[in-house]
């Protein structure tokens, strides 16, 4: 099993990615930290604890509270036309037994990579701010984390917050930069690759289909945050369907063979008037030096199916 921690934003897609790395057999979840991002920080928290409630997620799994603005920029509110006034499509789930644990999520970070040294996965599907925060405090981590498979940048297509920058990076460019920069093996999962991979209405019916009555509350829950993200992306995108972003970094993380890649240097952009937060590889030549293998291609149909099967119960399928 892969151990993993996640950093989450929980919105719809986080909430998605969550189900998936509960309900897959391969991984081992050491801690989840979280973020502010699609929603507040304190939102993010309570939205992921009730969805690994949900999920039947081991209780002892720790959730680390993180940051809640970015490091050197205010935070501009949640982003309620795509994730709804919750984050969860205005969704109402239990509220939560757990609890978050009293370590800030960048402590929590520093610690259990020190822990488990070449051993730990880091997903992020959110602003990289707490793990900013974490290499602020012990660069050394850099070196002992096995990899870092981050949801966010957009290498040869456009951004979906401004024409170049993608949500995640554009959230926290300073952040950004810094685990860019901090010598980490990074694999980036950005729209590259994330907008080829489309849930659609017909894929939710198979998945009711393939799922026991035992999941109902867990399937009612994934079609309806579906239903609200489908039609924000109708809205705001032109199309009737649910790009898999941050389901497909937990699902690289663990199976790499869904992508291929690319080795780039990428750089951040910081200072860009228009164009902050900016993914920029070198397109013109390879380089010698780099920084992260960019996902180019994906897929999607083998993703789809293995997402679909893990949601419906069935993760060895
Ligand atoms: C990313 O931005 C957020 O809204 C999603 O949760 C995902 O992590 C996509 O750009
Ligand atoms: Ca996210």
């Amino acid at each position: 099993k892969s151990r993993m921690i996640m950093d989450v934003d929980t919105g719809i897609d986080d909430a998605l990615a969550l189900l998936f790395a509960v309900k897959s057999g391969d991984i081992q979840l050491e801690g989840i930290t979280t973020v502010f991002g699609n929603v507040s920080v304190e939102q993010a928290t309570q939205n992921t604890l009730q969805v690994l409630e949900l999920a039947g997620a081991p209780a002892d799994i720790p959730v680390a509270v993180g940051a809640g603005r970015p490091l050197f920029r205010e935070w501009l509110g949640p982003v309620e036309h795509i994730h709804g006034d919750n984050g969860i499509g205005g969704y109402k789930l239990p509220a939560p037994k757990r609890k978050p644990i009293e370590e800030h999520a960048a402590d929590f970070i520093v610690r259990k990579v020190n822990e488990h040294k070449q051993e730990l996965t880091l997903v992020f599907v959110g602003r990289l701010t707490n793990l900013a925060i974490a290499l602020a405090k012990d660069p050394s981590i850099a070196q002992k984390v096995k990899r870092l498979v981050l949801m966010g940048g957009a290498l040869r297509v456009p951004g979906n917050v401004t024409p170049v920058s993608e949500a995640n990076i554009w959230g926290d460019p300073e952040a950004a930069h810094r685990v860019f920069e901090s010598g980490m093996p990074i694999t980036m999962v950005g729209l590259d690759v994330t907008m080829k991979t489309i849930l659609r209405e017909e894929h939710v019916e198979q998945m009711k289909r393939q799922a026991s009555a035992d999941d109902e509350p867990m399937v009612s829950f994934v079609e309806q945050i579906l239903e609200y993200y489908f039609k924000a992306y109708e809205e705001h995108n032109g199309f009737y369907g649910s790009p898999l972003h941050d389901p497909m970094a937990v699902a690289v993380a663990v199976d790499p063979s869904l992508v291929e890649t690319e080795d780039h240097l990428i750089k951040i952009e910081t200072k860009g008037a228009l164009s902050a937060g900016a993914t920029l590889g070198d397109l013109r030549r390879a380089r010698a030096v780099t920084n992260a293998s960019v996902c180019v291609r994906v897929d999607s149909e083998r993703f789809i199916n293995k997402f679909i099967d893990v949601l419906a119960g069935n993760p060895s399928l």
